[in-house]
């Protein structure tokens, strides 16, 4: 009873941030969820586009296109990405499998900064608007991808956030993590045996700030498109890659010094050359 007292008050005080339109709409989805006894429910019904209205909140704050990190522990500059030579576009999805068995020979710098322009990179600017390889709602960019090298080609083990408009490497933390990205993993041994793995996250305000609650799902969908992104620019590499949605989320947020709220993590996605 204890409980629910407090999940009235709490749903009061929720009610009572919303207009009366989103109040409606809320009101659907906590039918629809106690009905269905799913909580998914809950967000699903609340966050529908209908023909007069919907939960459009925006945020007033514009986080901006990138997150720049100061006070980097090492700036890695990156190799320019392979441009031409691997496999026609037709060709790599065709070919495009989840791969959980890695060589322990080290990727070569110049495949990991390739994975990581064709994954989240700028590929143009239109004006002051950068062009990226993943489509994005609003063209709103909320994507971050971070490095975990266990074992790179000249590149010091570490955690290192990826800079796209520099193309640079900023170290947040030395040392091999990816046994500790593994049990992060709920303890998937394959994350483990990989020389390194690329870790996607999302800035909820970046999309947030214009499509309100409804953001939480165009972010998923930009990721999905970065996410075989990076599938299919490993296949044309030769590297073995699978994404990875099984993680405890706040361990991973605390892993990379996020905030879980601000910046959701989405998938990690370990590679290495095929074993
Ligand atoms: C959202 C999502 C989460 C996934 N999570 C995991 C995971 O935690 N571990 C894993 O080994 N594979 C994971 N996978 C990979 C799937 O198992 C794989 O895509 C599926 O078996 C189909 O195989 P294919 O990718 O080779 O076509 C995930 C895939 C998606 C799309």
């Amino acid at each position: 009873m204890h409980e629910v007292g407090m999940l009235c008050k709490l749903l009061k005080i929720l009610a009572s941030r919303l207009s009366r339109a989103e109040q409606k709409l809320l009101e659907r989805g906590l039918r629809e969820a106690a009905r269905k006894g799913d909580v998914a429910a809950l967000y699903h019904y609340s966050t529908l586009i209908g023909r007069t209205v919907y939960m459009e909140k925006p945020s007033p704050s514009w986080p901006g296109f990138f997150k720049e990190y100061t006070g980097c522990q090492r700036l890695a500059r990156l190799p320019p990405p392979v441009s031409t030579g691997g496999l026609d576009v037709l060709e790599a999805i065709r070919r495009r499998r989840s791969r959980r068995s890695y060589s322990p020979k080290p990727p070569s710098l110049e495949h990991v900064a390739t994975l990581l322009y064709y994954a989240v990179g700028v590929t143009g600017w239109n004006a002051e608007w950068p062009l990226r390889s993943y489509p994005s709602a609003g063209g709103l960019q909320p994507l971050e991808a971070y490095l975990v090298a266990g074992s790179v080609e000249d590149l010091e083990s570490g955690i290192y956030h990826y800079n796209p408009r520099s193309h640079n490497l900023c170290m947040l933390r030395p040392g091999n993590y990816m046994t500790r990205l593994a049990d992060i993993s709920l303890g998937q041994e394959h994350v483990g045996e990989a020389p390194a793995a690329i870790i996607l996250t999302a800035v909820y305000t970046r999309t947030a700030s214009k499509y309100g609650a409804r953001a939480y799902r165009y972010i998923h969908v930009d990721a999905g498109a970065a996410v075989q992104n990076v599938y299919l620019a490993a296949e044309a590499l030769g590297l073995a890659t699978v994404v990875v949605g099984a993680f405890h989320d706040e361990e991973l947020c605390s892993f990379l010094g996020i905030d879980c709220y601000e910046e959701i993590p989405i998938a990690v996605m370990p590679f290495g050359y095929p074993g």
